[in-house]
């Protein structure tokens, strides 16, 4: 197996500066966590930004030294976090990507400071890739990388993936630089996307928007012929290290939290229900709250049986709309308690920070009801892991027919559409009275299809597909 060269923003490490030096935390988001176990198995090289300003040394970082794989910083200046991160990533693309279009700031600046750092990016990965290493971009950050890698001469197949969904190219032509952006796309010999409807979305926007495209579709991949040469698009839907996840869920440290946390709340025949992801518009928290308070309203004896634990973790605090979103959170929170509470019961117990991995798994073994409803999402790598963690199949999954994810478990899990208020909150009724049986064999088939389908599975089926690339037969014929 060749070494892995994986490029994404961030490093699967964050750096914070503290008067005394830095503190380092995991990276946030589904990307860093799955790929990170990937890595570890595989070895190679993370090529990523650490997530603070200006040069750092990882080595003063104190970051972990035993990972198994080689942690290479790309840096960025205070101008450039404004305007590439913060800016053209998460002001334009990613509301664009989620058909937040309304949400969009086009402002020009930032698409001159994403060129500039992509180019960056580009030539970072040129001065650490080795002849043989395979080199796999991640992410809508990085749409550049490709094609500024060919500009610096690079010729091996290039590996690209999105873990957002692909918007249609109705929302995609109000980009004023869509074009630009789509022609770097197919700079890449394979470009992955998560679900067949990402996938029909691209197969239509390209041709229309690029007139020298030409497609085919074989099933779920899609040929792309163009001016320089052919790419190939397939569907390739992200996964989790299911054994890991598993095993460290049953592991003393998770047990022993689990157990804790159940003393604390001393509450035997009571259900739980939980939400837990980073503070975003697209995770769709103040839909799901009002869906709760639906349901205590419509459904007299849920009152007092039941609780929602939501834990969010704060993101990309420096965007108005993230601000916005936090407020209102905390007030739809502080209304339902309100309203609907008592001096014996919360109905909602908040909490927004950052929290470990072992708690999170131990919430997830807590909890009877995953509410995994955002308004649209890549993937959602929180529905496979609390799926993961049910070694007694003794879990339900409510999940938003707008999540990736949903392509994949819709036959086991509560499918739903979180601007539904009414059906969510028949959903968690469905949920929180689903007569055991029914229970284990829905989360049986759930952990199935997920364990098969696991993370190495997935990158594997990716990285065979570049390797394919390098077949002379299927070698693009000019670069
Ligand atoms: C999503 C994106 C990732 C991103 C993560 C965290 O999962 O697909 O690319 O890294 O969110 O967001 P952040 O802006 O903190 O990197």
């Amino acid at each position: 197996m060749e070494d892995l060269v994986v490029v994404s923003n961030r490093l699967p490490v964050e750096v914070k500066r503290t008067q005394d030096g830095y503190r380092v935390h995991p990276s946030p988001g589904g990307l860093a966590s799955a790929l990170d176990k990937l890595m570890t198995q595989r070895g190679g090289a993370w090529i990523g930004w650490p997530g603070i300003t200006g040069p750092i040394n990882l080595d003063d970082a104190d970051t972990p030294k035993d990972v198994g794989y080689d942690l290479v910083p790309v840096s960025l200046t205070e101008r450039e976090r404004k305007e590439y991160y913060l800016g053209f990533s998460n002001e334009i693309l990613w509301p664009l990507f989620h058909d937040l279009h309304p949400f969009c700031e086009f402002e020009p600046r930032f698409w001159e400071t994403y060129q500039i750092v992509n180019e960056r990016f580009a030539r970072t990965t040129k001065e650490t890739i080795d002849a043989d290493e395979r080199v796999w971009i991640h992410d809508y950050q990085l749409m550049l990388v490709g094609e500024k890698l060919r500009d610096l001469g690079e010729t091996r197949p290039l590996g690209f993936f999105l873990h957002t969904p692909f918007p249609s190219e109705n929302i995609l032509q109000r980009l004023p630089w869509h074009t630009v952006l789509l022609r770097s796309l197919i700079a890449f010999d394979v470009i992955g996307v998560q679900t067949r409807r990402d996938l029909a979305n691209l197969q239509t926007a390209l041709p229309s928007l690029l007139p020298d495209v030409k497609i085919e579709r074989d099933e779920d991949q899609l040929t792309i012929e163009h001016e320089k040469g052919e790419s190939t698009a397939k569907v390739f839907p992200i996964s989790i290290d299911f054994a890991s996840i598993q095993a460290q869920a049953t592991s003393s440290p998770v047990e022993r939290e689990h157990e804790r946390i159940h003393q604390r709340l001393l509450l035997d025949d009571h259900t739980y229900l939980l939400g837990v992801e980073r503070l975003d518009y697209t995770k769709g928290i103040p839909e799901r709250l009002k869906a709760f308070q639906r349901a205590l309203e419509f459904y007299p004896e849920l009152e007092g049986n039941v609780t929602l634990i939501q834990h969010t973790h704060p993101s990309r605090e420096q965007i108005n709309q993230y601000e916005d979103l936090r407020e209102l959170v905390e007030r739809e929170v502080g209304r339902t308690n309100g309203a609907l509470g008592s001096v014996d019961w919360v109905p909602v117990r908040y909490t927004c920070g950052h929290m470990g991995f072992e708690k999170i798994l131990a919430l997830y073994r807590l909890a009877d009801v995953a509410l995994v409803t955002p308004i649209r999402d890549g993937m959602n790598l929180v529905a496979k892991e609390y799926c993961a963690t049910k070694v007694n199949h003794d879990g339900v999954l409510v999940l938003s027919k707008f999540a990736g994810a949903a392509e994949e478990l819709c036959d086991n899990a509560l499918i739903v559409n979180p601007h539904d208020v009414d059906q969510m909150a028949e959903a968690i009724y469905v949920a929180c009275t689903m007569e055991p049986e029914e229970r284990r064999r829905r989360m049986k088939g759930l952990r199935e299809q997920i364990e098969e389908h696991n993370v190495h599975r997935w990158a594997n089926e990716f990285l065979e597909t570049v390797e394919r690339r390098t077949d002379p037969v299927s070698k693009p014929p000019s670069r």
